[in-house]
């Protein structure tokens, strides 16, 4: 892809779950905006082919959020690479729907394992090479949580406890990057419906434009969000545009939760 900005020149950034939907739109702004990018994902295939469409210097990695050894190995290839990791993006996640009384406590651990151990694993494996790489240019962890991690829903049991911890989570490691003034920003961005395969949880047997449909009429703006809404947040809480912005939230959802 041809660089069209410099809002995260001289900076590199691992993105999880960049083989697919939100990851895949963030990993190109990031690119677009001079950035060289991680594409990391468990599905090395996918994430190779991403790679691949976003050209400059990005590469693939195969990462599985869930696995300390994982992000272990992920974090010395970057270092052996590229000498640097400036931007952590905890994106991959996925969301098994389901109230108190259907979900299994197997889809609670695996929903819980994916969506939010994965960014304690993640920013702790992360933050040693961030913080030697500060002394260049700033550092920024950004967690892409949801608008379930702050409104509740009664099918969503496990994604909205994951999701809320995720939020809350955010504000711990804001707070703990300051104190040591490690140069290192934390927040976490909270999107309403978008349009990713993701989506599909929510369809049952309708079709996916019924599905998209139906959401649509839960929003204020009257449009589920595309992958870009969120891509064009995660550029400017990335870059040095929002050094001072640290341990925040933002609602990205059409005005869902102003309502
Ligand atoms: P997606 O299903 O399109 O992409 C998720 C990616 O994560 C896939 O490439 C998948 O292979 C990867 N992944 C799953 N488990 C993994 C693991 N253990 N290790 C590494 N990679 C793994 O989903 P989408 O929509 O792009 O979701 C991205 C993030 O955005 C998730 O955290 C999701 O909860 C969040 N989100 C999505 C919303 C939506 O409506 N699409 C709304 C709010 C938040």
């Amino acid at each position: 892809m041809q660089v069209v900005g410099s809002r995260l020149a001289g900076k590199t950034a691992l993105i999880t779950g960049a083989a697919s939907g939100l990851g895949a739109a963030i990993a190109a702004r990031f690119t677009a905006e001079g950035a060289e990018v991680i594409v990391s994902d468990r599905d090395e295939a996918k994430a190779a082919s991403q790679a691949a469409k976003l050209g400059g210097s990005s590469i693939a990695l195969h990462l599985d959020v869930t696995d300390e050894a994982s992000w272990s190995a992920a974090l010395a290839d970057i270092e052996n690479k590229f000498g640097r990791l400036n931007i952590l993006v905890n994106n991959a996640g996925i969301c098994l729907a389901g109230s108190v009384e259907d979900l299994s406590y197997d889809d609670w651990r695996l929903t819980h394992a994916v969506d939010l151990d994965s960014v304690f694993l993640g920013t702790k494996a992360a933050l040693p090479l961030m913080v030697r790489s500060s002394a260049q240019t700033s550092g920024s962890v950004l967690n892409i949580s949801s608008i379930s991690g702050m409104v509740a829903a009664g099918n969503m049991a496990a994604y909205n406890s994951a999701k809320a911890a995720v939020r809350h989570l955010t504000k711990s490691i804001a707070l703990h990057c300051a104190k040591k003034r490690y140069g290192i920003t934390c927040n976490s961005v909270h999107p309403t419906f978008i349009d990713t395969p993701l989506l599909d949880e929510f369809a049952g047997n309708r079709s996916r434009e019924e599905t998209v449909e139906k959401l649509a009429r839960q929003i204020p703006l009257g449009r589920i969000g595309s992958p870009d809404d969120v891509a064009w947040a995660a550029v400017y809480l990335c870059s040095d545009e929002a050094a001072f912005i640290t341990g925040a939230e933002l609602a990205i959802d059409g005005g869902l939760s102003a309502m």
